[in-house]
């Protein structure tokens, strides 16, 4: 026994040792953890147990038969994080390049399974030159392997992807189906084809970073969530979203636990609005002085930043949040808005999770780029994704709601459950001065004064309409509410709405418009 067990030990001392010294080195050399680093940082400590230390890979040709690995290229298992299981994996760049060969593609599938049996998160930490060259189809089989596991999981346990160096090809569709993709500045890259394609196919000059980088997905294209400037506060910003997503579609969020007084009244609301209507103001204050200890964790903060949607607590509740953004684009509805609300608003209902509108919208942006690009098709994804939302909704109205945005934003029409007003919102077809200008075009023309006679019927115009009354009347909004007692009566709804329970009508799936 005593011989096995040296021999066991000295296994696994070399499985630890990935692709060898110089690799690591070098690997440290680009600023680059090793995946066995990355996992001490990611997991609470000493909680990680390896799976399938032993796997070689199987392939042949190109002197691959003496050149093997222990657990080839990645190290999979489970942990925790702040004491909750999830199951990880994580591409060891080190050997073959991270690259993904047969063995290390069931190896994935063996976590994902796994955490899909036993309904908890999976977090992948990608590092990886994609498909291992010299097993052809065969490694084109595992990445398909992984991309089928990750669509079925898709709703039903949280998935979440950290780049931690290249991530090129196909690879990249793994990262893209689930739900959260962090990546880290300069060392981080995702493209369907690198620099060089591109030089060759269009003649376009530009470098990894440009192309790829993490400022670009995450400002851009929209593909990353979050843009950290190291692989450190990259994973501990990972930790930290666990404070507010369930263990699957089944579980609740964890609650937060804070000592903030539910009856907190904010006198600092009272002065946010301006009294000029076309006066922008920061969203982000409202939200600051209405969620638990101010503490707010922004998913996308740069991208489509003219809508703000992140995670919070309002009383313990861990809910999200979707925001207009008065001080970018004055809050307006464009493409990216709409995919980004949109999306998040779907992962929040596929896992119980609550949501807070927060609205003063004047409408859809206007303008060629935004028809050509297809606003009615992106617009209409918010629209669905609210509407089939079956999780408690709220909406607090502070400012404009104004034409289609006012039935998109979690209106009562579309199963807003608790619809709150401040005493500044304006709920009507279109802003003043656009209806002014429609309504009384003859008039006006015709005045002695034709700037003088707009004022006036702007100013009659919202006597009638750019307040909450009607609206209120018609039972369209719940109560029109003093600005500063917008926590206890968020945190109120919340806890009323604890139980809520409702469907949609049993089908396959909807269709989307994506
Ligand atoms: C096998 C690979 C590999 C791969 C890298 N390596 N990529 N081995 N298959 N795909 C190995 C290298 O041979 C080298 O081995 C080690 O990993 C490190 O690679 P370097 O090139 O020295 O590192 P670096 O200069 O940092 O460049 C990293 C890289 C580059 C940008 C990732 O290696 C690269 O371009 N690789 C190929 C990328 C690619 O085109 N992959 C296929 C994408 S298509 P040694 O022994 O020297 O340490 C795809 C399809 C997915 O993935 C299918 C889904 C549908």
């Amino acid at each position: 026994m005593q011989e096995k067990l040296v021999q066991l030990e000295k296994l696994r001392e070399e499985s630890q040792k990935g692709g060898g010294e110089a690799r690591i080195e070098a690997q440290h050399e680009r600023g680059k953890l090793t995946a066995r680093e990355r996992l001490d940082l990611l997991l609470d400590e000493g909680s990680f147990v390896e799976l399938d230390r032993f796997v070689t890979h199987r392939a042949h040709g190109f002197g691959l038969e003496k050149k093997k690995f222990l657990g080839d290229g990645v190290v999979t298992g489970y942990g925790t994080v702040h004491g909750r299981l999830v199951y990880v994996f994580s591409q060891d760049f080190t050997v073959f390049g991270g690259s993904l060969s047969e063995a290390h593609a069931e190896k994935i599938v063996k976590i994902q399974e796994l955490a899909m049996k036993n309904g908890a998160p999976i977090i992948g930490l990608n590092d990886s030159g994609g498909a291992r060259i010299q097993e052809g189809v065969v490694s084109l089989g595992g990445y398909a392997d992984v991309f089928l596991r990750n669509t079925l999981a898709s709703g039903v346990i949280p998935q979440i992807s950290v780049i931690l160096g290249p991530c090129a090809g196909g690879a990249v569709y793994s990262p893209a189906i689930t739900d959260f993709v962090y990546m880290v500045r300069n060392t981080s890259f995702m493209f369907v084809t690198g620099p060089n394609v591109v030089k060759t196919v269009t003649n376009e000059d530009i470098d990894m970073e440009g192309l790829g980088g993490a400022d670009i997905h995450a400002g851009t294209s929209g593909v990353a969530h979050f843009a950290h400037d190291s692989e450190a506060e990259s994973l501990e910003a990972v930790r930290e979203l666990f404070q507010y997503i369930p263990q699957n579609n089944t579980e609740l969020p964890p609650n937060g636990g804070s000592e903030d007084p539910a009856d907190r009244m904010e006198e600092r609301l009272l002065d946010l609005v301006p009294t000029n209507p076309n006066k922008p103001y920061d969203m982000r204050d409202v939200i600051g002085a209405i969620v638990d200890d101010g503490s707010f964790y922004e998913v996308q903060p740069d991208f489509g930043a003219n809508i703000l949607v992140g995670f919070c607590h309002l009383g313990g509740h861990a809910v999200g949040i979707v925001a207009n953004q008065p001080s970018v684009l004055a809050g307006v509805l464009d493409i990216d808005a709409s995919i980004k609300g949109a999306r998040f608003v779907r992962f929040c209902d596929a896992f119980n999770v609550p949501l807070l509108i927060l609205e003063d919208v004047p409408g859809f942006l206007p303008g060629v780029n935004q028809e050509h690009g297809g606003i009615i098709r992106h617009g209409a994804k918010l629209l669905y994704a609210l509407c089939e939302a079956t999780v408690p909704k709220v909406t607090v109205i502070t400012r404009k709601a104004y034409g289609g945005a006012y039935d998109v934003m979690n209106s009562k029409h579309i199963r807003g459950d608790v619809n709150l007003a401040w005493p500044t919102a304006e709920i009507a077809v279109m802003g003043p001065k656009g209806a002014v200008e429609i309504l009384f075009r003859k008039e006006i023309s015709e005045a002695d004064d034709p700037a003088a006679a707009t004022d006036e019927k702007i100013e009659e115009y919202r006597d009638t309409f750019a307040h909450p009354y009607i609206a209120a009347a018609r039972g369209y909004v719940d109560d029109v509410i003093d600005p500063r007692e917008t926590r206890p009566r968020v945190i109120s709804s919340f806890d009323m709405l604890r139980n809520k329970r409702d469907s949609n009508p049993p089908k396959k799936h909807g269709n989307i418009p994506l």
